[in-house]
């Protein structure tokens, strides 16, 4: 099917497309068209920045409504706070840091950043900006703060920006942007009546009261998966080791330390559950004894610590299963498809998760990932690079081919 002969889907929506001050601020003029074909009825809000790269009269002439530009200005009056109260949906795009600082924070000084602070519905932010500032820690914490309350941010991708150099910073291609706004309008509720138990970040095993062994998961795969489920409809309980990353809206956490705490609570919970994902990196060795008090250095040029192997959680909860899916990870530096084919069926899972955490811009610490689902029947699916939250999706869709139909419990 065409572009074109796409049946309207966003029919009847009323959207507020807010446009901030980013070089990206042409690229909403086409973004606003596409609503508008799509049939929705679309009031555009600018910050006076983004009035330096477009006029209002552009976004006025298609969008065939008057564009609010200040809080101030007469016939403007208390447009941001009426236009809100009727929105099925608050857009922003492009979404400067500027914009994001804004909106995590609470500061309402013009018409765009006051609106989101009164509205009740879904705000979905496009950032576009350099590369450095997408990943400046900053922006990073401010864009953590909107997505645990909810707000959906589309990641900007990769590619050559305005500055000239190459980075994550481009705003998201059109199509991502629509996505983002139908999937707020219409929330799949494909989860309801499903369980969730599901495992994130890493272990730390003790050397002695002041050193462990880890490694560099930092729990953002399995956050998102979370995340889904959770908007998704599913009940979730997140069995989280140390990590930075704030649980997502209505999400039970199970903090953990160890290897062995995380499967005691898999363990306890694994009953209650209709599908298990284990997407923590587990520490596969563990010093054999802690030490009780911190270990000096002094007079020992070379040391050597004694290691034993911790459970296999996966491989023990695969042993107890009754109808649950199983879904686990294979994080793989070479031959992915043999390591993670090999887990799959030694493992006992539906679908294995291989990515390749050498490759550039995925992996441990970054909000994209690429990946491949293997599948129990052999089906395999390669996953282009995509923001883990995306990916988290993709999943999902692909442990649900393996549950069966729920019973009444
Ligand atoms: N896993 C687990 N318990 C462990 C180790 C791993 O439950 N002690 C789970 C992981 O959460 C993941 C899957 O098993 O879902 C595969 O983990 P991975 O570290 O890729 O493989 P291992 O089985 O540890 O094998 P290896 O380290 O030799 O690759």
């Amino acid at each position: 099917m065409t572009e074109n002969s796409r049946p309207p889907t966003l029919g009847g929506a009323r959207l507020v497309l807010g446009v901030t001050g980013s070089i990206a601020a042409y690229k909403a003029v086409s973004l606003l068209r596409a609503l508008v074909r799509e049939g929705a009825t679309v009031d555009v809000v600018m910050t006076r920045a983004a009035t330096k790269f477009i006029t209002p009269l552009t976004f006025e002439v298609l969008s065939g409504r008057p564009v609010v530009t200040g809080l101030f200005e007469a016939h403007q009056e208390m447009r941001h706070l009426s236009l809100p109260e009727h929105a099925d949906a608050i857009l922003v795009a492009p979404a400067t840091a500027n914009f994001l600082a804004k909106a995590a924070l609470g500061i309402a000084d013009d018409p765009l950043s006051t609106m989101q602070l009164t509205a009740h519905c879904p705000l979905i932010c496009a950032p576009a900006m350099d590369g450095g500032m997408w990943s400046h820690p900053t922006v990073k914490g401010h864009v953590q703060t909107l997505r645990a309350r909810g707000v959906i941010v589309i990641d900007p991708e990769e590619g050559a920006l305005a500055s000239g150099r190459l980075g994550q910073g481009r705003l998201a291609e059109e199509e991502r942007i629509l996505v983002g706004v139908r999937s707020a309008l219409t929330p799949r509720r494909d989860w309801e009546g499903q369980r969730l138990l599901l495992s994130a970040g890493p272990t730390q095993e003790p050397i002695d009261p002041v050193r462990y062994i880890s490694n560099r998961s930092s729990g953002k795969m399995g956050y998102a998966i979370a995340e889904a489920a959770s908007n998704r409809g599913a009940q979730v309980v997140l069995v989280s080791g140390p990590t930075s990353l704030s649980p997502p809206q209505g999400v039970e956490v199970v903090p953990v330390e160890t290897a062995e705490e995380m499967a005691k609570h898999m363990n306890t919970r694994m009953s209650w559950s209709t599908v298990v994902v284990m997407a923590a990196a587990v520490a596969d060795f563990r010093p054999k004894h802690a030490a009780e008090l911190k270990l000096k250095k002094r007079g020992k040029p070379t040391t050597t610590l004694d290691l034993e192997q911790t459970t296999d959680i996966l491989a023990a909860l695969s042993a107890r299963r009754t109808t649950q899916v199983l879904v686990g990870f294979a994080a793989e530096t070479h031959d992915l498809l043999t390591h993670a084919k090999a887990k799959l069926s030694s493992k006992g899972l539906d679908v294995i998760v291989a990515n390749d955490v050498t490759r550039p811009g995925g992996g441990f610490g970054s909000d994209q990932n690429a990946a491949t689902l293997i599948e129990r029947d052999g089906r395999i699916t390669d996953l282009p690079l995509k923001s883990k939250r995306e990916l988290a999706d993709d999943i999902l869709n692909a442990a649900q081919r393996w549950l069966t139909p729920l019973k009444k419990r």
